[in-house]
């Protein structure tokens, strides 16, 4: 049976107070209830405690980031053994917003084995800058993918999730919408890698997301292709109504 379709939100550094928060979680936990779906929402990690009180079913919780040791010298940041105590049970790694803050594959693969030790899933971030006809994003991707992913077993790549986030459709100053062809052209791309540097076969590879101005008027043709596991939804995420127009979506 085909696993349902992932709605991740990372709600990046909003909203400005753990009230507003709170009220847009439980307005999503209303709503889900209704449209029977469930979400994963990475809150500012501030605001964990709170979230974690709310009572509901429809909605698990992750953080944007993590340290890869449980405590220690790292100014700045939170593990994830301090995080799980508030029912985390995902972690986005290397978003390009961290990596253009100088996070580097190095250190994204150090984050993905820390995640997998503390068995939460991690969201694996890769994406290219721009698109270029000569297809250099290709290899980007490609080396993104295998320094990341180095040293893990092919049982923990099953466990991981990838999100594809092309640069340049994220955010308020994307240049434009990627396709689902797009979108298709790298999932086919991150097979092949996983199989040749892995061993994985078809059956048993991880979750593809894409991540990048999704709303809920361009993510109908992803769900209508086939081809995607999930979403990660930035600004959309804030909006309730939004997100459950887009979650119908999948129904359709
Ligand atoms: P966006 O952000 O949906 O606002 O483009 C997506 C992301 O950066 O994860």
């Amino acid at each position: 049976m085909k696993k349902p379709i992932l709605f991740v939100a990372n709600w990046k550094m909003n909203p400005g107070t753990e009230k507003e928060a709170v009220h847009l979680a439980k307005s999503f936990a209303t709503e889900l209830k209704k449209a029977k779906q469930k979400i994963v929402i990475c809150p500012p990690a501030l605001f964990l405690p709170a979230l974690s009180k709310i009572k509901t079913t429809s909605i698990a919780l992750g953080l944007q980031g993590t340290a890869f040791e449980d405590t220690g010298a790292h100014t700045g940041l939170v593990s994830l053994a301090q995080a799980r105590v508030y029912k985390v049970s995902h972690v986005i790694v290397g978003h390009s917003e961290e990596r253009a803050r100088g996070e580097t594959d190095e250190r994204v693969n150090k984050k993905i084995k820390y995640a997998l030790k503390q068995s939460v899933t991690p969201i694996v971030c890769v994406g290219e800058k721009v698109r270029d006809d000569g297809h250099e994003y290709f290899s980007i991707i490609q080396n993104q993918v295998t320094e990341s992913f180095a040293g893990l077993s092919k049982k923990d790549v099953t466990k991981v999730m990838i999100a594809y986030e092309p640069v340049w459709a994220i955010g308020k100053d994307a240049t434009r919408d990627a396709t689902p062809e797009e979108f298709y052209e790298i999932k086919i791309l991150l097979k092949k890698v996983l199989m040749d540097a892995f061993g994985l076969s078809s059956t048993d590879m991880p979750r593809v997301l894409y991540g990048g101005s999704v709303t809920e008027k361009n993510a109908q043709a992803f769900v209508e292709s086939g081809d995607v596991d999930g979403f990660l939804v930035g600004r959309t995420s804030l909006d309730v109504a939004k997100s459950i127009t887009l979650l119908n979506s999948y129904e359709k």
